[in-house]
């Protein structure tokens, strides 16, 4: 594996790999976990070249956000990626990759979608997340590009970004990868306590939990997520919010919507951790 910090270095090296067949990207921002690692080895099933960015976008981070503080581990991360064989590890510095203040940096805004959930109490998040996105694209520029579906609603604004600007990319979701109790891995997890990281299954059991309800005919949505929302806080979480939508449109799913795939979403703080997580769930 090479790791290439310069854009003109980068398109080179790719431009001979690339007359070899297809390239695969998995954009991160390092401190990569099992769960990235299964995204490398999904890359390797769709081209001959696999590509893996690090970059830490500040344009991503609201200002009381933990960009100063989000764990930057380049040595072990180039270890788990020559483990897996990835080809090239693209780490562009921040200067490169934003030359002008942030403020005046060219963005991409995916309306609607952007705006709801994560996007609410996040405001500008997925504009930073579709801007590096898109950015990263337009240097790798390749044929596939694999994201986790633990982060559903951002995996949702990317492919909208890629249909809407007529980008020749494949869009690939993976499943999210848990520990053994069920937590879905994140680099955040580190910020747990011990005791904290004891209560986090907890968000995905009480997920689990609505599914069944909802594929045993129980309709009432905003009654679920009431409950979920208090089992939730009762255990010490801080619930941002539980969504049951659309899994197309992320629209919200009520009685009587005709809707039979839908994820349900949720976020929630526990100590200084802000957790994701979702639940896919066919109705019919
Ligand atoms: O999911 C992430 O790690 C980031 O949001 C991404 C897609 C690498 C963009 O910075």
């Amino acid at each position: 594996m090479i790791q290439v910090e310069e854009l003109q270095r980068l398109r080179g090296d790719l431009a001979q790999r690339r007359a070899q067949g297809a390239v695969a990207f998995v954009p991160t921002m390092g401190n990569l976990h099992a769960g990235h690692l299964t995204l490398v080895r999904e890359a390797r099933r769709h081209a001959e070249t696999v590509v893996v960015s690090i970059f830490v976008n500040p344009m991503q981070f609201g200002a009381n956000e933990d960009l100063d503080r989000y764990p930057r581990t380049l040595a072990a991360d180039r270890a788990a990626l020559e483990g897996e064989g990835a080809d090239i590890l693209f780490f562009p510095g921040v200067a490169a990759m934003y030359p002008r203040p942030l403020d005046q940096q060219t963005r991409v805004e995916v309306p609607g979608i952007s705006e709801l959930y994560c996007g609410a109490s996040r405001p500008g998040h997925f504009v930073g997340v579709a801007t590096v996105v898109c950015k990263l694209f337009n240097m790798v520029q390749p044929d596939v590009a694999v994201f986790g579906k633990k982060d559903f609603q951002q995996l949702l604004v990317i492919r909208r970004m890629v249909e809407d600007l007529a980008m020749p990319i494949e869009i690939v979701g993976v499943d999210t990868a848990r520990e053994p109790d069920g937590l879905a891995m994140s680099s955040r997890n580190r910020y747990l306590t011990e005791e904290q990281r004891r209560t986090a299954p907890l968000l995905h059991r009480q997920l689990v939990q609505l599914a069944e309800r909802l594929r045993l005919g129980e309709r009432d949505t905003a009654m679920l997520r009431q409950q979920a929302t208090e089992a939730l806080d009762e255990a010490g979480f801080a619930t941002d919010y539980i969504e049951i939508v659309d899994t197309a449109t992320l629209q919200r799913v009520v009685p009587g919507s005709a809707c039979d795939q839908v994820v349900i979403l949720a976020a929630a703080h526990l100590g200084g951790a802000r957790l994701i997580d979702n639940i896919e769930a066919n109705l019919s």
